[in-house]
């Protein structure tokens, strides 16, 4: 059983690492697997629409997106953590979320989505929404906790005074796993649920 983790943050040990740490401190007793990727100063450009990924299994610019799908292929479940930058996800994370969900074809069905939501102040619920939506728009399920998953802090560290947001953290990472292992245990005995080819209906007239 293995998670796959975004850190949006540019910063290093910044509030997002350490709401991250109570994460993977759950994982690691829950004998699962993670692996952490951090956008860091990484060069991650936006979906450029240039079409490549309708004809690819994948994205034309090769950074690390192509390969974060193979991890996500790979895995039961995935976390995307993001300080807010005016009220939404950090741009970086955005971009990167944008060309990996796009590009890749492969079935992420009933793999478990967690997201977080970093900030000074304001801005967590649209971004705990916003993350979601990638989970939502791709039949995966998403592990909630206490609260509308936030951490609070603006210098690095300073999330250590959010005992609440970290305590829920851990809550919705003992759910994630939860659910994991109830979908792995499922998938043995039902399979995936049955699907459909997708019909496409669009609001453009004339
Ligand atoms: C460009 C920029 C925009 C920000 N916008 C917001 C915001 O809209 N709301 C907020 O509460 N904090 C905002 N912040 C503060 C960060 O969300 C906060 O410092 C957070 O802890 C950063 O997480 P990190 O330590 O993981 O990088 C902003 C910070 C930066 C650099």
């Amino acid at each position: 059983m293995k998670v796959l983790i975004i850190n949006g943050s540019p910063r290093k040990e910044g509030n997002s690492a350490r709401l991250i740490k109570e994460l993977t401190g759950v994982f690691t007793e829950e004998n699962v697997d993670f692996e952490e990727y951090q956008v860091g100063a990484k060069d991650i450009r936006g979906c450029m629409a240039c079409g490549y990924c309708y004809t690819h299994d994948g994205c034309v610019v090769k950074d690390d997106i192509n390969e974060l799908a193979k991890k996500l292929d790979e895995s039961d479940g995935m976390v995307v953590v993001s300080p807010v930058y005016y009220g939404s996800a950090n741009g970086s994370v955005i971009s990167l979320l944008n060309r990996l969900f796009y590009s890749s074809h492969s079935d992420k069905r009933m793999k478990v989505g967690a997201a977080f939501a970093i900030a000074r102040r304001a801005g967590t619920t649209a971004t705990f929404d916003e993350l979601n939506k990638y989970f939502t728009i791709n039949q995966m399920p998403v592990a909630s906790g206490r609260y509308w998953n936030n951490g609070f802090g603006r210098e690095k560290a300073q999330i250590e005074g959010d005992a609440e947001g970290l305590q829920n953290a851990r809550i919705t990472a003992r759910n994630m796993v939860f659910l994991m292992k109830s979908i792995a245990l499922g998938k043995e005995a039902y399979g995936l649920p049955k699907t459909e080819e997708t019909t496409y209906t669009h609001f453009i007239k004339g």
